[in-house]
């Protein structure tokens, strides 16, 4: 199976190396516009091949799209991050401008390629790439809610005191700090509710924690994260690649699904070959019902500035 990663930076060169490493993919291909910058990420990762004992080929290429031909799945982390004194309709301008030349040129190379989108904003992003490629909707998959996942798995299990993995816990809504939705009332340690071994104080605090997850990493980092979001887009390409029928949160096409209709945002899918394959109706509560209501109000108005600043 062949995997592009468009963007060689931290988050996209993380996901190419723990694809590599984790024997996701036959072939990764790392593309960006620096010279000569994906070629050497490329051949740095491919000698810890016997290092690392995998076999898969990553090569890197300077915006050579015929070097992505064919691939299975298209990753799109190509961006920049927003600078001091910048707007947010300036970053949504330049980013929006990357994310769309970055789609059609993968799209005349990869046009059977599951699109999956990285780039912040990340809700807004998959917006434009749904729209820019007219691709069937199932194909696009915005990743934010499987790396938010795991940062409420992790805080929760710091909070239980116990290993995350016997944590389970889902984020949906919006990729950001004011709007994800950190789903405390169906988290569970082995299956049994974690409001048993946690207070409400406790469970506020997960909660508050999560959504600035990023925040707080970019304070300490001075850029944003990349090893969990690496791994967290390497997990979704897992399932896609190898067909595994993986239930995460993602951003998807809404069409009336949780009361929403014609906006991308985080709800629990099933994925598989075909990309997403099946929206799953999680029934929420009345308080749920409004946040999700609130955090799809907060990107559509951010999907107005995106129309204002390409149109
Ligand atoms: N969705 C999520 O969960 C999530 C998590 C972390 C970061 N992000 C976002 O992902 C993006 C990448 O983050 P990063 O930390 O890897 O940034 P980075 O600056 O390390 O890497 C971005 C790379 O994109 C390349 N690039 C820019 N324009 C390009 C173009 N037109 N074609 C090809 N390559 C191009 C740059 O040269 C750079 O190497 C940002 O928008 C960031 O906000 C999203």
């Amino acid at each position: 199976m062949k995997v592009t990663i468009v963007g060689a930076g931290n988050v996209g060169a993380t996901c190419a190396d723990a694809l590599a490493h984790r024997r996701i993919a036959s072939e990764v291909v790392l593309l960006d516009i620096r010279e000569n910058f994906a070629e050497g990420k490329a051949l740095d990762m491919m000698q810890t091949a016997t290092l690392n004992g995998f076999n898969t080929c990553i090569a890197g290429s300077t915006n050579d799209y015929a070097k992505t031909a064919n691939s299975d799945v298209v990753v799109i982390t190509s961006g920049i991050p927003r600078k001091p004194g910048m707007t947010r309709e300036e970053l949504i301008g330049i980013n929006a401008g990357i994310v769309k030349n970055v789609s059609e040129s993968l799209l005349k190379y990869s046009p059977n390629a599951v699109f999956v989108i990285v780039s912040n904003p990340m809700d807004t992003m998959t917006y434009l790439a749904l729209k820019e490629t007219k691709l069937p909707k199932n194909r696009i998959i915005g990743m934010g809610g499987i790396l938010d996942s795991s940062r409420f798995r992790c805080y929760l299990s710091l909070a239980l005191n116990c290993p995350a993995n016997d944590v389970d816990g889902m984020v949906i809504g919006g990729h950001g700090d004011t709007t994800m939705i950190p789903l405390t009332r169906l988290a569970s340690y082995k299956g049994v509710p974690v409001s048993q071994f946690l207070s409400a104080e406790e469970l506020k605090k997960v909660s508050a924690d999560t959504m600035v997850g990023g925040a707080t990493l970019t304070g300490m980092l001075g850029t944003s994260a990349w090893y969990a979001p690496g791994a967290a887009v390497a997990t979704l390409v897992d399932s896609i690649v190898n067909d595994q029928k993986r239930l995460f949160p993602c951003c998807v096409y809404l069409d009336g699904e949780y009361g929403q209709k014609d906006i991308c945002l985080g709800v629990p899918v099933i994925v598989g070959k075909n990309g997403w394959e099946k929206i799953v109706d999680v029934k929420l509560n009345e308080e749920e019902k409004t946040s999700f209501a609130k955090s799809a109000e907060a990107v559509r108005n951010m999907n107005n500035v995106l129309s204002s600043v390409t149109n």
